[in-house]
């Protein structure tokens, strides 16, 4: 047979989401890919009831549907401070997955580059990739994971047309200070560079960290494509919505691509979800304070076990340092093996850095996340209690 495409042997499937298909096989608890094992909240699941009698349940309007825009809209434009026109600065996306991809299509041209700081949220090697751009690494330092300026400043010297900042960051946990965003924003007008927001966890940070928009800094409205996701905040990561806001210019192009990659998110779905979108404050506020709960209760419990981390400001995640525990040559082989004889999933550190990283970096790491039942938080940690005595077995 005639061979498939080259841009194939670029990359592999997502070992996050491979390693839920491996934690499913094995019954773990699936501490690996970051998604609730709790409902959604009761207004969705209401909204979600209804729709099936009352629908939609053809195409909706390939931009997104015009009420859940207008609800986006009045959320964010308090949230972000500036004024977003539905019509004209939204697309609604399968997820944000799909926005960041988009985003990356749109700016991007053959060869041009992408500055992406590392460890990076897996997806953004592809978005380069099959957008035959080319990324620029540019380390996050722990254990705060600041980056170096001079580092930062020579990768915007090699002439990137973009930049992509995951605020507050996965793997890491970094919700980035105003003085380093606004920094970013300085290098980004001097060169003329677009930035490309992920902003998913948006509304998961921990006190006394605080999110900021990039977009909503002087002179960075025109040349921010902020992507985010309703995945996370409504706890609906099964529910593929998410979206990007931008200037106008910058959503035509990115329409385009939409229109042809997808058509559209799931109607219903859109629908359902405008009840997540109407939601109030407080709910905002709840989440937070949920959040807090379970990081606190997931890092104590690994604070007994005598695992080192490092502590996320935002996010559900957190990176664990197997440096000195791993008796394999890999970090995937150490996963492999939690899974197996520990009976947890976590996510290969390698997966968040690129492959020519030296092992001491890319396979130092594992990933956790918390976003699970306080029951299925402590099973986790109780089976990860006996990790110690079983890695000693293992090397007998
Ligand atoms: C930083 C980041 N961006 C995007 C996504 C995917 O979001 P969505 O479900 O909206 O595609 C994830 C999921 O884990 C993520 O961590």
């Amino acid at each position: 047979m005639n061979k498939l495409a080259n841009r194939l042997d670029h990359f592999s499937d997502s070992i996050i989401r491979r390693m839920t298909r491996i934690a499913n096989q094995y019954d773990a608890v699936n501490l690996s890919q970051g998604f609730p094992d709790f409902d959604p909240p009761q207004p969705l699941l209401d909204a979600l009831k209804q729709v099936a009698d009352h629908g939609p349940h053809q195409y909706e309007i390939t931009w997104g549907s015009a009420k859940f825009r207008q609800l986006l809209a009045q959320k964010q434009e308090k949230l972000m401070a500036m004024a977003i026109n539905p019509n004209e600065n939204i697309l609604v996306t399968c997820g944000s997955t799909e926005a960041m991809m988009c985003a990356v299509m749109t700016v991007c041209n053959p060869k041009d580059k992408v500055i992406i700081f590392s460890p990076f949220y897996e997806n953004y090697g592809a978005d380069a990739i099959l957008s035959d751009a080319e990324p620029i690494y540019v380390p996050l330092i722990p254990p705060t994971f600041e980056f170096d300026k001079q580092q930062l400043r020579a990768a915007f010297e090699q002439g990137a047309k973009a930049i992509i900042v995951c605020n507050p960051s996965n793997p890491c946990g970094k919700v980035f200070t105003k003085e380093e965003l606004d920094y970013i924003s300085q290098l980004a007008i001097e060169f003329d560079t677009y930035v490309i927001t992920d902003e998913v966890y948006e509304h998961i940070v921990y006190a006394p960290y605080k999110h900021l928009y990039l977009a909503n800094f002087p002179g960075m409205k025109e040349r921010t494509i902020t992507c985010s996701s309703l995945s996370k905040t409504y706890s609906i990561t099964g529910w593929r919505l998410g979206y990007i806001i931008a200037d106008k210019d910058i959503i035509d192009g990115c329409k385009k691509i939409h229109d042809f990659l997808t058509v559209g998110a799931a109607a219903p779905l859109q629908q359902a979800a405008c009840a997540g979108l109407a939601l109030k404050q407080d709910y905002y506020d709840n989440l937070t304070k949920l959040y807090t709960h379970k990081r606190q209760l997931f890092l104590s419990g690994l604070d007994k076990i005598g695992l080192s981390y490092y502590e996320p400001q935002g996010a559900y995640y957190v990176l664990v340092d197997i440096s000195t525990l791993n008796p394999f040559k890999t970090d995937l082989e150490f996963c492999e093996w939690l899974i197996k004889e520990v009976g947890v999933a976590a996510v290969p550190g390698s997966a968040f850095f690129k492959d020519s990283d030296p092992d001491t970096t890319k396979y130092r790491y594992i990933r956790f996340h918390f976003a699970k039942k306080e029951e299925t938080l402590l099973d986790a940690l109780e089976r990860l209690s006996h990790i110690k005595e079983k890695l000693l077995c293992q090397s007998h």
